[in-house]
């Protein structure tokens, strides 16, 4: 194993390219509980974008269009559809990140940067990683403003009601097929990171899906990236289906805690937010599978809430369905109760009703 080279201390943000970040601001506004935190724009002195940056918790998302035809976020837009180009990281030192990146075999996207405002500074460098995705490096030097230097503080107009969203617990990124493991290795050489977790196409397949994943983490476990491609099966995987519409390796979804999953679903149902369905029937047997667990087992089934357990405790997750037009990105609400587990046990119902969603859009 390689030992890492500096400390990623967590996940800072994602940005995400999107066609219109006034009305994707107010859709996770109004159905997530994020509030707009910070804003740039022309309003700020930027001329050729507009950033809103969302918080909920830990948890910084920053959604960017631009102001202006021919450009890289326009193109990243026309090529992906709305989706994650950034998944940035905190760090203590910027340039060394950046660095001692590139001497493991990264190549740079932006040089350390040193960015400036009234309330402090801070250092700023970003590598390549699978697809058009984007690693950037953030070091905050004492700055005292609400996300970065050149945002100005934002007074939320709208009232987010709070789901209790905590941290991002994983990111997961899908990959063609055949290049998992290339991607696993760059995270390794050029991260020090480990494998934590491993699936194959034997753990995963219902009838017409397939996958492999290997979970990559870091030193000490709390950044963790699995990293998914397709596997042969009877019919398409959806995997393949997210390449077909990405075009390209992309981020597939963010997994988010909550101290409260049925809480936290609940207020985004009622909100408005689709999640993939669960059949009833998954709840038969779902105590002889997993043991005794503290939630009403009627809720989760009125909710649709998968648990699956390893032998540190359980854990409840539920995935939404894509949050954009092209069936790409989407979002995983996750309770850990002890587990570390990824669900292995839920692939199956899961898979399933992935397929039933893939049918419908006559992509299986
Ligand atoms: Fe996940």
């Amino acid at each position: 194993m390689n030992d890492a080279p500096y400390s990623i201390k967590g996940f800072d943000h994602c940005e995400l390219y999107v066609g219109n970040a006034k009305q994707t601001a107010y859709y996770y506004n109004t159905t997530m509980g994020f509030k707009t935190v910070a804003y740039r724009g022309l309003e700020t002195g930027c001329r050729d974008r507009v950033s809103y940056v969302l918080n909920q918790g830990r948890i910084f998302l920053v959604v960017t269009s631009p102001l202006e035809k021919n450009t890289e976020i326009g193109d990243h837009i026309d090529r992906h559809g709305d989706g994650i180009k950034d998944v940035a990281f905190t760090v203590d030192n910027a340039e060394e990140a950046w660095s001692a990146s590139l001497g493991r075999g990264a190549k740079s996207a932006l040089e350390p940067t040193e960015i400036k405002d009234g309330n402090g500074e801070a250092v700023i460098s970003s590598i390549h990683t699978f697809g058009d995705t984007i690693h950037t490096f953030i070091e905050r030097n004492n700055y005292k403003g609400s996300f970065l230097p050149g945002y100005k503080v934002h007074q939320p107009k709208i009232d987010s009601e709070m789901l209790g969203l905590i941290h991002i617990d994983h990111i997961v990124g899908n990959q063609p097929d055949g290049e998992m493991q290339t991607i696993c290795d760059f995270y390794e050489k050029v991260f020090g990171w480990h494998r934590f977790w491993t699936v194959d196409d034997k753990d995963i397949t219902t009838e017409y899906s397939s996958l492999r994943s290997i979970v990559m983490a870091n030193e000490n476990e709390i950044v963790k990236m699995p990293i998914n491609e397709p596997a042969e099966g009877l019919k398409k995987s959806q995997i393949q289906e997210f390449i077909d519409y990405y075009e390209t390796a992309g981020v597939q979804h963010l997994a988010l805690s909550t101290k409260d999953i049925i809480h936290s679903v609940e207020i985004m149902r009622n909100n408005g937010v689709e999640f993939l369905p669960t059949p009833d029937s998954y709840y038969d047997n779902l105590i002889d599978r997993v043991g005794e667990i503290d939630e009403d087992i009627e809720k989760l089934k009125k909710f649709g809430i998968l648990v699956d357990n390893d032998e540190n405790g359980y854990m409840l997750q539920i995935f939404t369905k894509p949050l954009q037009d092209r069936p790409t990105l989407f979002f995983e609400i996750i309770q850990r109760k002890g587990s570390n587990s990824f669900g292995k046990g839920n692939f199956k119902a899961l898979f399933e009703s992935i397929e039933r969603e893939q049918e419908k859009r006559g992509n299986l």
